[in-house]
């Protein structure tokens, strides 16, 4: 009896692992989606703000909002056994030994783009220029430090 379950056990061990490993790339698929979909807003402000696009004040702070709401997933997606992901990743490994910084640029992050989902709404464009390059300057900061490049 004893050893019948030792046996099912020893059979299912490759099922769990294999279940592991798929928890650790959905984490990864997890954080470039919500990462995408913060792109996604982020350059169509851009746009309004460069005049590449017709200023909308009320689709301005929508989508301010959306990246505010959305500048707080992407830290869950950063789950230490993630490092062992089959899936392509831009994460610079170096980040695991420097995760109180990449902490801190995701905490910058998700301060600067609050501000800029407070000041969102603004009659002229002109007035969120800097608020929203400051927001872009966090994007930057920790792409420029943590993110492999293209
Ligand atoms: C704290 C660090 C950090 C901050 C802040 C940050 N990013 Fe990223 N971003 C990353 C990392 C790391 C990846 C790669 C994730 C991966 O491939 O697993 C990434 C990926 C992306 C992607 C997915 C596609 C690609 O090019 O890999 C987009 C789009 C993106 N970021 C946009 C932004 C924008 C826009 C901002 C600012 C509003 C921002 N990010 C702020 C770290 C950050």
């Amino acid at each position: 009896m004893k050893r019948s379950i030792a046996c099912i056990a020893l059979t299912l061990l490759p099922l769990f692992a294999a279940a592991q490993d798929r928890r650790s790339d959905d984490y990864v698929e997890y954080r470039q989606a919500a990462f995408t979909a913060m792109g996604w807003h982020f350059k169509k402000m851009g746009a309004m703000i460069q005049g590449r696009a017709p200023y909308d004040a009320l689709e301005f702070k929508r989508r301010a909002e959306a990246v505010s709401a959305l500048s707080q997933l992407p830290a869950e997606g950063f789950l230490p056994e993630t490092q062992d992901t089959q899936l392509a990743t831009r994460l610079k490994p170096e980040m695991w030994y420097q995760k109180e910084r990449f902490d801190t640029y995701m905490q910058d992050l998700i301060t600067a783009t609050a501000e800029l989902a407070a000041q969102a709404g603004a009659k002229d464009k002109d007035d969120l220029r800097s608020v929203y390059g400051s927001a872009a300057r966090q994007c930057k900061n920790c792409h420029d430090r943590f993110r492999e490049s293209d």
